[in-house]
């Protein structure tokens, strides 16, 4: 659905004139009971629960004189008309079109390109409904028969048909076609409603639907878009054939059932989202009027915006199999970005290998509706999908749990929602880990037929770097004292972590165990509560996570134990100093180290051209990097030094180093 005529088209001045002529507590009123209480009206402060977000509270405010307004639980905000277009769900100048009517404004004129596709648009239309009344006729006819038994014999009722204008599109190639050009309409214009298709080699035009039961497609101002089609037969390419996009028609930006449940889903407050028209159909028919569907492909992110304008938290009911486990996620991956306050998803997992419609028949809507109150948040999904069948009896596992958990919740724009995502995803996997299985099994809340997390998990094969196999000894030593350095720092001075973190999302770590102490500091990094307590709470909430004091654990490392910078009451800008620095030494020492080993290992196998250079450039980097680590080293500050000394002393001698493999 295209827009007929944008900001743009309206004469300057005009929205102004309208918001000053428009009564925003007067547009709201309709909607909202007023809190007495609080409530100043000759100070034009009005307040009332908000119609945006289910509460008891009266947090929604109205700024009479100013024409705005804001709800402090939700932070939804704007002005009359955005409160028309998201209360009402309809286009900003269908929002326009209702307060100018309202305010005794008549709607300026609007230019001739755009009037000029109005028309066109209204021309396709039109046949389109005679499309939709050649169907529904043909339905009804004698050549409708099996069409008709069918339709009945999947329970669908006399009214439901007429309510939903199912028609039958006859097995013909050209019995549309004929009828609307004996109604006067041009071939071409058939062809751009999407009804017929002029083949390539220049033969006659045909029937894009032919043998299959129609469903027509209707924009919210009830146009009829589009159609699609299911087969009758069996064996047909496609059971359903959707129209192809037209002038009409925008797939993605398009709803089944749209308008109705649009209505339905103010007065039910939800709004369902289903797969397939027949779900949609049989929820209606179940009193489920509030269900739409995506066209035949995917939910598009122009979609979801339709669905969140219709309801803040929608649910997505989906089939149990794999397909609709894949197209849930596929959905999460869609949302996770575009979450916002008083905007998320729930998800209705239907048992395996049902669609609401089986549902519905085999156990009725009281059932449905059980399953729908079950619905769970996103969150929940996620976390499912990231531990199903997984088993984290190790370090190894744990972190790359912890890093795709992290991955996916940084996606969220919002940073109140990553925030709260963060928190809850930590709570799981505190339940996860805290006690053994047995005690999970409990406290687990069911949230589909499969029963996720708290199964018991296959194993799967443990995890060994490539680097872990190509180092010496005396390399991982070297590597696992940096990295602890940079972890010990990273923990005391959670700014400079803060300020650092996509160097240490980078940063490579070379044994588990510290691989898990990152991933908590990650995890917790965006944790800004300060507490007044000795520790700091960011150190104990890391704590917390991983069950140990990791700076305990760390500290016990001599280098870093009498490390210069590290002491009880180093300046934090030391601490962040020295975390930046490492950092940036051992992304560059690591990096040469692949570099070279890479090489190394091609050497053994075909020897290509490219290799001397390859390699020389690597050793070349490796002793830059190295270069610079002894510079520090040597420098004249006798702190420093004494470090230095201390350092490679316990390098020397690896006696601090206890192998974790
Ligand atoms: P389903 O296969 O689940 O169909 O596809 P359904 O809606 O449950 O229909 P019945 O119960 O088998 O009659 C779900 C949706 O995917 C699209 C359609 O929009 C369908 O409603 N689809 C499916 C297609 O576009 N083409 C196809 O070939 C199949
Ligand atoms: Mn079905």
């Amino acid at each position: 659905m295209r827009k007929h005529y944008n900001d743009m088209s309206l004469p300057p001045g005009f929205l102004e004139e309208l918001r000053n002529r428009s009564s925003l507590s007067q547009v709201v009123g309709r909607k909202v009971t007023w809190e007495q209480k609080k409530t100043n009206i000759t100070k034009g402060d009005y307040w009332a629960p908000c119609p945006f977000h289910s509460e008891k509270t009266a947090s929604f405010h109205v700024d009479d004189k100013k024409g705005f307004y804001y709800c402090f639980g939700c932070h939804e905000k704007g002005d009359a008309i955005s409160f028309v277009r998201n209360s009402e769900n309809v286009s900003f100048i269908e929002a326009v079109e209702i307060l100018a009517r309202e305010a005794g404004l008549s709607m300026p004129a609007r230019d001739p390109k755009a009037q000029e596709k109005i028309d066109i648009n209204k021309e396709l239309a039109s046949i389109m409904e005679n499309a939709v009344q050649f169907y529904k006729m043909q339905f009804n006819g004698s050549n409708a028969k099996s069409a008709k038994a069918y339709i009945k014999s999947r329970g669908l009722t006399e009214d439901i048909v007429n309510t939903f204008e199912i028609g039958f599109a006859p097995n013909d190639r050209v019995s549309l076609s004929q009828f609307l050009l004996n109604k006067g309409v041009k071939e071409n214009k058939i062809i751009d409603a999407g009804l017929a298709i002029k083949p390539d080699d220049g033969g006659n035009i045909f029937d894009r639907f032919r043998g299959r039961i129609m469903f027509p497609i209707r924009n919210t101002q009830g146009r009829c878009i589009a159609f699609g089609g299911r087969a009758m037969d069996p064996n047909a390419r496609a059971k359903y054939l959707n129209s192809n996009e037209t002038a009409l028609f925008d797939k993605g930006r398009s709803l089944y059932n749209h308008g109705p449940a649009r209505e339905a889903a103010g007065k039910a407050d939800s709004l369902i989202v289903a797969e397939g028209y027949m779900d949609v159909i049989a929820l209606s028919q179940f009193g489920f009027k509030n269900a739409v569907a995506p066209l035949g492909t995917a939910i598009t992110e122009n979609q979801l915006a339709l669905i969140w304008r219709i309801h803040h938290e929608p649910i997505i009911a989906l089939d149990g199999d794999t397909a609709g486990l894949r197209a849930a996620m596929r959905l999460i991956d869609l949302a996770l970005p575009l979450l916002e306050a008083g905007k998320s998803l729930r998800f209705c997992i239907l048992p395996l290998g049902q669609d609401p419609d089986d549902i519905l028949k085999d156990k009725g809507a009281t059932f449905m509706q059980e399953l729908l109150n079950n619905a769970v948040p996103m969150v929940n999904l996620l976390w499912q999908r990231e531990t199903e069948g997984k088993n984290f009896d190790s370090p190894e596992r744990r972190a790359l749990l912890d890093k795709s958990l992290r991955s996916a919740v940084l996606t969220i724009r919002d940073k109140s929602i990553r925030h709260h995502y963060g928190q809850a995803i930590k709570e799981l996997r505190y339940q996860l880990f805290a006690s053994d299985n047995s005690s999970i099994k409990n406290k687990s809340r069911s949230y589909g037929p499969t029963q996720s997390w708290n199964k018991k998990p296959k194993l799967m094969a443990s995890t060994n770097t490539k680097l872990s196999m190509l180092a010496t000894q005396s390399d991982e030593t070297n590597w696992r004292l940096r990295e602890s350095l940079i972890l010990v720092c990273a923990i005391r001075n959670q700014a400079a972590a803060l300020n650092n973190e996509s160097a240490l999302e980078r940063c490579p770590i070379t044994t588990p165990d510290l691989v898990e102490i990152m991933n908590a500091i990650l995890i917790n990094l965006h944790d800004n509560k300060t507490d007044t307590d000795e520790k700091n709470s960011f150190e104990k909430n890391i704590q917390n996570l991983l069950g140990y004091s990791p700076l305990d654990k760390l500290m016990k490392l001599k280098p870093i134990k009498n490390h210069p910078y590290l002491k009880k009451n180093s300046a934090p800008d030391l601490i962040q100093q020295t975390l930046e620095e490492e950092l940036t030494k051992h992304v560059a020492l690591i990096g040469a180290f692949n570099e070279i080993k890479e090489a190394e290992q091609d050497l053994t196998g075909l020897v290509d051209e490219g290799l001397t250079w390859r390699l020389q450039q690597a050793s070349i980097a490796k002793a830059k990097a190295t270069r610079a680590v002894e510079e520090e080293y040597s420098d004249t500050d006798e702190n420093t030094l004494e470090m230095s000394k201390n350092l490679q002393n316990m390098l020397d001698n690896q006696i601090w180093v206890k192998k974790t493999r």
